[in-house]
């Protein structure tokens, strides 16, 4: 599938070491509001041109536009794409609203094209190897899980952070994705929500890069917490937040009627996962048993190139639209003080069986 990137920032770097090393995915353009970014990835890498935007979008040779633009650019570059007639996968979240990633969703079925998004991380052995000991049984039935994602800030960081404290930004926006799509992916659809959020501070300063010193407005809830009602009858704990220096508590727990899952962090691709059945004297570790091996950012992507046509991709729109409108959910349950009920579903994605690197292929 030929490639064709929107956005040349922060993240690029992540999909480029992945494509390198997948030969279903190719690279044939790229482009950015400021052309220099694209001019300085496409330089010296042989068969990638510098375009501008709609060059790009006009392209024949690209099949798939990725969106790796800001947030409030998503739904906007996405509708662009699938009006040129190309497949689209984006960064996450898919829009920053649900009404707009659901227009995306329409459009790209009236157009006949696939829709996939951010994250893939879900895809990796770390998460895949959580699903399956949960599918074999291991802690019995779920009754409960816990996400936890803490930090003091991405301004501590990014050099342009200014999209992480407006609305489609703030910690449930940014990290939630990761955390939501993974509990769907373990425990299945949300069916209703309520959620609690503050906001500390009316400012923040950045940290690192050529505005460094610079203070710049919040104008989004920076601590959200929520609780998910899944379609089974699990309860699921939310607390995202950009207001905590630290934390002990594992990212992700399930605990279910026989045993206990430490699930490792849903924005990596891999990591230990730990059981404790009822009796057993200690946490074990379990052995790698599902997943993409040696996954990075873009697997999503060669999923998407490797699913026949017609068929959802597993990091696909519709899990995405589901995702955002959970989220969206609980920051609208903590304005209104009520439960939301959640209006879309989503089958669980496929599992993904352990998979070397070499075998994501069409
Ligand atoms: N930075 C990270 O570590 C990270 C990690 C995972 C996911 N993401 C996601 O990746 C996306 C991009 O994040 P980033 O950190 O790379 O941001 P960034 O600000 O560093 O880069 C975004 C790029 O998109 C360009 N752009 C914005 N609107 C555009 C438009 N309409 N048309 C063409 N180009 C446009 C900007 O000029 C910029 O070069 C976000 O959705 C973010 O949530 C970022």
């Amino acid at each position: 599938m030929n490639v064709g990137i929107v956005g040349c920032g922060a993240i690029i770097g992540q999909y480029l070491a992945t494509f390198d090393e997948l030969d279903v995915v190719r690279l044939v353009a790229v482009a950015d509001l400021d052309p220099a970014r694209a001019e300085a990835v496409a330089e010296g890498r042989e068969g990638v041109r510098a375009l501008t935007v709609p060059e790009l979008l006009a392209a024949h040779d690209v099949d798939l536009v990725l969106n790796l633009t800001v947030p409030a650019a998503h739904a906007d570059v996405a509708l662009q794409a699938i009006a040129a007639g190309k497949a689209v996968y984006g960064e996450k979240p898919l829009a920053t609203t649900v009404d707009q990633a659901r227009a995306v969703l329409a459009a790209a079925e009236d157009a006949s094209v696939t829709v996939g998004c951010a994250p893939d991380t879900v895809l990796g052995t770390g998460i895949q190897t959580a699903r399956k000991a949960i599918d074999d049984g291991l802690i019995g039935s779920p009754i409960s899980a816990t996400a936890t994602m803490t930090t003091p800030g991405h301004e501590r960081w990014h050099p342009n952070p200014d999209f992480y404290y407006v609305p489609g930004g703030g910690p449930l926006l940014d990290m939630g994705p990761y955390y939501v799509t993974a509990l769907v992916t373990l425990l299945g659809p949300v069916s209703s929500v309520i959620g609690a959020a503050s906001r500390t501070r009316g400012s923040r300063v950045i940290g690192s890069g050529p505005r460094q010193g610079e203070r710049i407005p919040v104008s989004t809830d920076t601590h959200v917490t929520g609780i998910l009602t899944h379609a089974s009858g699990v309860l699921s704990t939310l607390v995202m937040t950009f207001d905590a220096v630290d934390t002990q508590a594992s990212k992700l727990e399930v605990h279910g009627e026989i045993g206990s899952l430490i699930v490792p962090d849903p924005n990596r691709f891999a990591g230990d996962v730990k059981l404790r059945t009822l009796g057993s004297p200690a946490w074990e570790v379990l052995p790698v048993s599902a997943g993409y091996l040696d996954a990075g950012r873009g697997f999503g992507v060669a999923d998407l190139a490797a699913t026949p046509a017609g068929q959802e991709p597993r990091a696909g729109g519709s899990l995405a639209l589901h995702v955002l409108e959970v989220m969206q959910s609980v920051l609208t349950s903590a304005g209104s003080g009520r439960a939301e009920p959640i209006q879309s579903t989503v089958d669980r994605p496929a599992a993904v069986p352990l998979t070397p690197l070499t075998r994501v292929s069409v």
